[in-house]
C-alpha cells in the first residue's frame, strides 16, 4: 500500500510516545507509523502490544545520536514527517548525571534536525518537536506560562530541553525547515514509569511503602491526562502553523501534598482500606536541589486557534489511571523488579 505519509515517531516506546503511536496507528491507517526508539530504561515495547501487529506500524531500534542509522531509516522508509519525543525525561536523574541529557536531548535532536533538512529537499513535510513547559522556569504565586514567556530553564533537564527548542527554531529561521513545537505541562496516565510523582505514589500506596514528598510538598504542578496531550499533538501536527509553538495544558494546578492526599483517599476507596490509612504513609523527605516552585500553562492559543480542549477532568483522568495500574499490576511489577530497585535505593534511602 502507498501511504499518504510516513511519520517517524521518536521515543514511541516511552510514556507519552506510546500514546501518540497508538492514536496515530489506529486513527490513520493511511499513514505508516515508524516508532524509532533506543529502548532505554524508559522505553518498553509492552506499552504497544495492542498495536504491534497493525500493518501500518513498524518498530526500529535506534539511537537519535546515531546519524548513519537515521539516514538509513529516512532513505529506506522514505520518511515524510517527524514527531520527536525521544528524550531523557526525569529531572532527578538529570541532577545525578546531566551528560546523558545533553547527548540525547541536545545532540540527538540536532542530529535528527540535520537528517530531516538533508532528506527533505522538496515536498510537504512537518518536524513536530515535543517539549515541556519547564523551559520557562519557575513561577511565583501569580501568572501563567505563555508562548512569549522568556525561557529560564533551571534544572539540567529543562536546560537540555530549552537548548533543543532553540535548535529547532534555529533550523526554521536559518534553513526554513518546516517545524512546529509544543510545550506541555506535567502528564499523567497509564504506562508512566514509576520514577515520576503520580505512578511512584500509586505503586507505593499499593505496597504500603512510605510516600516520599519532597520538601514541604508545596510545589505546584499543572497536570494533564496523557491521552489529551496525544490529541493536542495530533491537532498541532495537522493544523498548527509552521514555525509556531503551542502551549498545552489543562488549567489544573495542584500542590504536591494535596495531590498525594487526594490519591491516598481515592486509593483507600478502591482498595477497600480504611479512610485515612494510606495518608499515614506520607513522609516528608529532603527537597530536590533547585526545585522549581510552580508551573502553570496558558493554553489559550491552542484552544482558540485549533479548537483543542482536554476531554476529561483531573478527577476522571486520575480514576482511569489508578484503575489501569490496579488492573495491570504485572506491568509495573516487571519494571520495578530489575534496575529500578537500585535507582530507588540510591534516590530514596536515607533521603
Ligand atoms: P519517557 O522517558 O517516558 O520516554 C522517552 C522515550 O525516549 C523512551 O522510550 C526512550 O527509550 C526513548 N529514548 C531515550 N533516549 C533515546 C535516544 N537517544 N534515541 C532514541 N530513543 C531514545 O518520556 P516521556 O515522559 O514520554 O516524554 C516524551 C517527551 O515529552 C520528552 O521529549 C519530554 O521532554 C516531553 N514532555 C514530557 C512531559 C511529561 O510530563 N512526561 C511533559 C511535557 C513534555
Ligand atoms: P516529577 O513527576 O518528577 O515531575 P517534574 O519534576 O518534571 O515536575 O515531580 C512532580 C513534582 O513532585 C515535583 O514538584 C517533585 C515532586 N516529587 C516528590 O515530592 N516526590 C517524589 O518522589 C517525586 C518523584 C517527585
Amino acid at each position: 500500500m502507498k501511504y499518504d505519509k510516513t511519520i517517524l515517531i521518536t521515543g514511541g516506546a516511552g510514556f507519552i510516545g506510546s500514546h501518540v503511536v497508538r492514536l496515530m496507528v489506529t486513527k490513520y491507517p493511511n499513514y505508516r507509523i515508524v516508532n524509532f526508539d533506543k529502548l532505554t530504561y524508559a522505553g518498553n515495547l509492552k506499552n504497544l502490544e495492542d498495536v504491534e501487529n497493525e500493518s501500518n506500524y513498524t518498530f526500529v531500534k535506534g539511537d537519535i545520536c546515531d546519524r548513519s542509522k537515521l539516514k538509513e531509516v529516512f532513505e529506506e522508509l522514505e520518511v515524510t514527517d517527524v514527531i520527536h519525543l525521544a528524550a531523557e525525561s526525569h529531572v532527578d536523574r538529570s541532577i545525578e548525571g546531566p551528560m546523558e541529557f545533553v547527548m540525547t536531548n541536545v545532540v540527538g535532536t540536532v542530529n535528527l534536525l540535520q537528517q530531516a533538512k538533508d532528506s527533505w529537499t522538496d515536498g510537504d513535510h512537518v518536524f513536530h518537536h515535543v517539549s515541556t513547559d519547564e523551559v520557562y522556569g519557575s513561577l511565583g504565586d501569580e501568572g501563567l506560562f505563555e508562548e512569549t514567556t522568556a525561557y529560564d530553564p533551571r534544572s539540567p533537564y529543562s536546560a537540555s530541553k530549552a537548548s533543543s527548542d532553540h535548535f529547532v527554531k534555529a533550523f526554521y529561521h536559518t534553513y526554513g525547515l518546516p517545524i512546529k513545537m509544543s510545550n506541555c505541562s506535567n502528564n499523567y496516565g497509564s504506562h508512566h514509569f514509576p520514577e515520576k510523582l503520580i505512578p511512584l505514589m500509586i505503586n507505593n500506596i499499593v505496597h504500603k511503602k512510605p510516600l516520599p514528598v519532597y520538601g514541604k510538598g508545596e510545589n505546584i504542578r499543572d497536570w494533564l491526562w496523557v491521552v489529551d496531550h496525544a490529541s493536542a499533538i495530533e491537532t498541532i501536527f495537522h493544523n498548527g502553523r509552521i514555525g509556531e509553538s503551542y502551549n498545552v495544558g489543562g488549567l489544573n494546578e495542584w500542590t504536591n501534598i494535596d495531590l498525594v492526599k487526594y490519591l491516598c483517599q481515592l486509593m483507600d476507596r478502591k482498595l477497600g482500606r480504611e479512610e485515612g490509612e494510606s495518608e499515614q504513609l506520607i513522609t516528608y523527605v529532603k527537597d530536590r536541589a533547585g526545585h522549581d516552585m510552580r508551573y502553570a500553562i496558558d493554553a489559550t492559543k491552542l484552544e482558540n486557534e485549533l479548537n483543542w480542549r482536554p476531554s476529561v477532568t483531573f478527577e476522571e483522568g486520575l480514576e482511569l489511571t489508578v484503575d489501569w495500574y490496579l488492573e495491570n499490576a504485572e506491568w509495573i511489577e516487571e519494571i520495578t523488579s530489575g534496575s529500578y530497585r537500585e535507582y530507588y535505593e540510591s534516590m530514596y534511602t536515607n533521603r
